[in-house]
């Protein structure tokens, strides 16, 4: 490998859409777990799915399904209830990422507040971890929710990008320190750092750049995209962006 190369950069792959579009009449057609098959031929490195309290994409039944069929990490992607732990407990992901949900929101708008609600999610996250699931928060690039993610033991941080997405000029550029400096703190608060939401081609090079990331997780936009370019393209094109921008 290149020796200045500032280490890999797994990319996971969200397929919730291509629920949303089956969902869309109802039917099998298009089926996730075939997309989670051709984005992992791609070069995906995970999948990543979201079964949200209204299953408004993803099914109960495409879990087990995703479980059994990929040869690649399950990060699955829940709120913080009962209901998605015994889930979580049955599945066995290899992580299960943490996140907040309101009902009425189109994808999830923030991230989730650790501190505000630290007894709830260290309980949640103790029992992960008993079944051996690696435990991931969604949280803002912020101090506080830094601090309690690592008071609570998550192994893994995944910095939500969606603010970086959807600035513009100097905006986005504070936005993008913030995410930097919040990488930095994670890492050296001993947590694994991951980073997406709102990611696309114009957007994954300076987030790709931040050393301290060991994996991206890129949804809306890839299947967004395959409708254009077709899948296994996309996801092809998403890598070589990420492994451009590792090159220091
Ligand atoms: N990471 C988390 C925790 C998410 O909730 C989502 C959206 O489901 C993503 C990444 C992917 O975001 P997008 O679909 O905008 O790429």
């Amino acid at each position: 490998m290149d020796k200045n190369y500032v280490g890999f950069l797994r990319l996971g792959v969200n397929i919730d859409h291509v629920a949303t579009v089956r969902n869309a009449r109802g039917g099998i057609h298009p089926d996730p777990v075939d997309a989670a098959v051709l984005a992992i031929e791609a070069g995906a490195d995970g999948i990543t799915a979201h079964l949200r309290e209204d299953r408004r994409h993803i099914r109960d039944a495409d879990i087990p399904r995703l479980k059994e069929t990929i040869t690649k990490p399950l990060n699955f992607e829940m709120a913080a209830t009962d209901e998605m732990l015994a889930i979580a407990i049955e599945t066995k992901p290899n992580a299960a990422c943490l996140v907040p949900e309101k009902r009425e929101e189109v994808t999830t708008e923030g991230g989730l507040d650790v501190a505000g609600h630290l007894d709830r999610i260290r309980d949640i996250a103790a029992a992960l971890k008993e079944n051996d699931i690696r435990v991931s928060l969604f949280i803002e690039a912020d101090q506080k929710q830094l601090d309690a993610a690592a008071t609570i033991g998550a192994d893994i941080i995944e910095l939500h990008t969606g603010r970086y997405c959807d600035h513009t000029g100097a905006s986005r550029q504070d936005e993008l320190t913030r995410i930097q400096n919040a990488a930095q703190i994670g890492h050296d608060l001993g947590l694994e750092c991951h980073a997406g939401h709102g990611l696309g081609f114009d957007t994954v090079g300076d987030i790709a750049a931040i050393p301290e990331l060991v994996e991206l997780n890129i949804g809306h936009f890839l299947i967004g995209a395959s409708v254009l370019m077709g899948l296994k393209p996309a996801v092809s094109e998403m890598r070589r962006l990420m492994d451009q921008a590792r090159k220091i």
